[in-house]
């Protein structure tokens, strides 16, 4: 009996600022977001010492006069929202009414605020919870919010801060957050006195990711936009070649508040697959706007979660978005120049010139090089080449489809390339020349291929003269019964050849480069690790980019000038040329400035 209280509402903040305010970060996104709310242009936020010793976020929004002030650190204030039915049309960033008070009761806050009508400014002080009273004092309109001694009467939570360099970062964090919704905002921050970021506004979204990530991510952009069913997207994909071991560098803006959602994440990864290898993670910067009533924002104390009432259909209207770009763009990997040729040895800058003046001697029209019998393949040579028609079965790609869907953005020279160490393809296009691994290309020109023609229904096969057999687990013995359908659509016939044993009496026309008994196997080891995880759709792509690598021309393979100009005039004319199908590139392109740069010629 009389164990049970009620806590007073010092204590009520106290307990509500152990959600909201975790750290020192957690106070500046917070203040960061009343600024806006109040309609800032300019917010200017300083740090010391990790923001340990002193917070402080000033604004020239619209400021709050005297009773306002009083009232913004109480619990449950706020002037965004007035009845239940607002809560489902939440369109500022706050509405909780909670962050001022929870900051004000761990720590020592001054305020002072002015409204732009008012020639008077008015200040007020709390002392971890205790209020102090509105007093009149001079500054320019806006308010100005300063944070000193976060959490110094909870040691235990003071405890747990990490270094002021960590503490800066997870800062940084929020700043860069706020700084990309709001690309049209003058925004500062500044650490121990020093000016970490100076962003002026109106310089542009792409000038303002150079400065807070690095020109190179500004300038590996893709720029895509849709607009559908209420949702609108507008989106900055960075090409493959930028990606990241983690998905940090994935910023996704609700109506202009940063958000982590499952659902997102995965369409993006959705988006690039085939285009980035599995285990990256694209750089990609999300702008979502929809319906306010059409997702709940209030289901997390910091509101980094939201729940769609549809969230298929913003995942399938993203995915579409960004797939559709990624697959029209040219996704080639821009060739990196050593930057500081200038600079290099002399030996150095020999060896470049040397490198460059040897291919373009070499490189004269493919006439000329076949008079000199130049890579031309010989009949006493001990290597066991492939002819034209084995090797590319051309044309892999059927031409009544050709220039559908080529994503390329230059030309390339049929008659000027040169196989190099029998493995890659250097070609001239107009304005440069581009160095193509031909394992990767032809396995993309096979996968797509196969793609079509395994859409229109099974794949050709032939009989094998002598049927392989070969020994079967259970396991296999179980995915080929599960997935019959499939294989019979790949143009395999597998028939049982005794206990435990089966044989392949056809085997697809498309795939006759590479050896029956191998693939099938391989073919197994896939259905028996991943039938199960997969739906239909991504078991056949994974079967299809399987046969693809197995019956694709080799690295180490030479192949005819007629093998190579098929394998380019197929660049010309199929989807996602750039990358193989699994995420490689096939393709790096230098370009004739950056080389007339390089040769100092400009
Ligand atoms: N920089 C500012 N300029 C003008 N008014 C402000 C500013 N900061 C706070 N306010 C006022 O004080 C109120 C309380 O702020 P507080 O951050 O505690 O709550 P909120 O923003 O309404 O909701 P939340 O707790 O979700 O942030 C706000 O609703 C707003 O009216
Ligand atoms: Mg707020």
């Amino acid at each position: 009996m009389g164990r049970i209280i009620v806590l007073d509402q010092n204590m009520i903040n106290m307990i509500a600022a152990g959600e909201v305010i975790e750290r020192p970060a957690s106070v500046v996104k917070e203040l960061m977001e009343n600024s806006i709310d109040a309609g800032a242009a300019k917010i200017t936020v300083s740090i010391e010492d990790g923001g340990r010793k002193l917070i402080s976020v000033a604004d020239n929004g619209c400021g709050m006069d005297a009773e306002d002030l009083a009232y913004a650190f109480e619990s449950h204030a706020t002037s965004k929202i007035r009845t239940s039915s607002d809560l489902r049309t939440i369109s500022t960033l706050g509405f909780r009414g909670e962050a001022l008070a929870s900051i004000a009761s761990v720590a020592q806050v001054k305020a002072v605020s002015r409204v732009k009508d008012s020639t008077a400014a008015n200040c007020i002080e709390i002392d971890c919870g205790n209020k102090g009273t509105v007093s009149p004092c001079s500054a320019d309109y806006g308010t100005t919010v300063q944070i000193r001694d976060l959490f110094y009467k909870l040691p235990a939570r003071r405890k747990f801060l990490k270094t002021a360099n960590t503490e800066m970062d997870h800062i940084t964090e929020h700043f860069i957050r706020i700084a990309l919704a709001n690309d049209d905002l003058d925004m500062t921050l500044i650490h121990n006195g020093r000016e970490l970021y100076r962003l002026p506004s109106k310089e542009g979204l792409r000038r303002r990711i150079a400065e807070l990530f690095s020109s190179e991510i500004a300038e590996n952009l893709i720029e895509t936009e849709g607009s559908e069913k209420k949702l609108h997207i507008s989106a900055l994909l960075g090409r493959p070649d930028i990606s990241k071991t983690s998905n940090k560098f994935q910023y996704i803006f609700l109506n202009g508040r940063f958000i982590r959602d499952k659902f997102i994440s995965h369409a993006i990864k959705e988006a690039y697959r085939g285009v980035l290898e599995a285990d990256r993670f694209p750089v990609v910067f999300l702008f979502i706007q929809i319906p306010c009533e059409d997702y709940d924002v209030n289901v997390h104390p910091t509101k980094i979660e939201v729940r769609f009432y549809n969230a298929n259909l913003v995942h399938s209207q993203i995915l579409g978005c960004l797939r559709e770009k990624l697959l029209a763009v040219n996704l080639d990997v821009d060739a990196k120049l050593p930057k500081a040729a200038a600079s290099a040895s002399l030996s150095q800058r020999q060896k470049i010139s040397e490198a460059m003046a040897d291919f373009f001697k070499r490189h004269r029209p493919i006439q000329a090089q076949q008079q000199l019998g130049f890579h031309k393949i010989s009949a006493d040579s001990n290597r066991t080449y492939q002819t034209p028609s084995e090797a590319l079965r051309a044309p892999a790609i059927e031409r009544t489809e050709k220039d559908a869907t080529s994503d390329m953005d230059y030309t390339l020279d049929a008659h000027k390339f040169l196989q190099i160490h029998d493995s890659f393809i250097v070609a001239q296009v107009d304005d440069g020349f581009v160095i193509i691994d031909q394992h990767a290309l032809h396995e993309r020109i096979m996968y797509e291929d196969l793609c079509r023609r395994i859409q229109r229904g099974k794949l050709e096969s032939q009989k094998l003269l002598i049927p392989e057999s070969f020994e079967l687990s259970p396991a296999q013995a179980d995915a080929i019964e599960a997935n019959s359908e499939l294989i019979e659509k790949l143009g395999i016939e597998l028939v049982p050849f005794g206990p435990k044993t089966a044989a392949i009496q056809a085997f697809p026309t498309l795939l006759a480069k590479a050896a029956p008994l191998d693939f099938v196997q391989d073919l197994m080891d896939l259905l028996v690790d991943k039938a199960a995880m997969l739906d239909g759709e991504r078991l056949l792509e994974e079967v299809l980019s399987l046969a693809a690598c197995k019956a694709a021309i080799k690295a180490g393979q030479r192949l005819s000038d007629n093998e190579i100009e098929h394998l380019l005039a197929d660049k010309e004319t199929i989807e996602r040329a750039s990358r193989c199908p699994h995420g490689r590139p096939t393709t790096i392109k230098f370009s004739l400035s950056e080389m007339e740069k390089q040769f100092k010629r400009t």
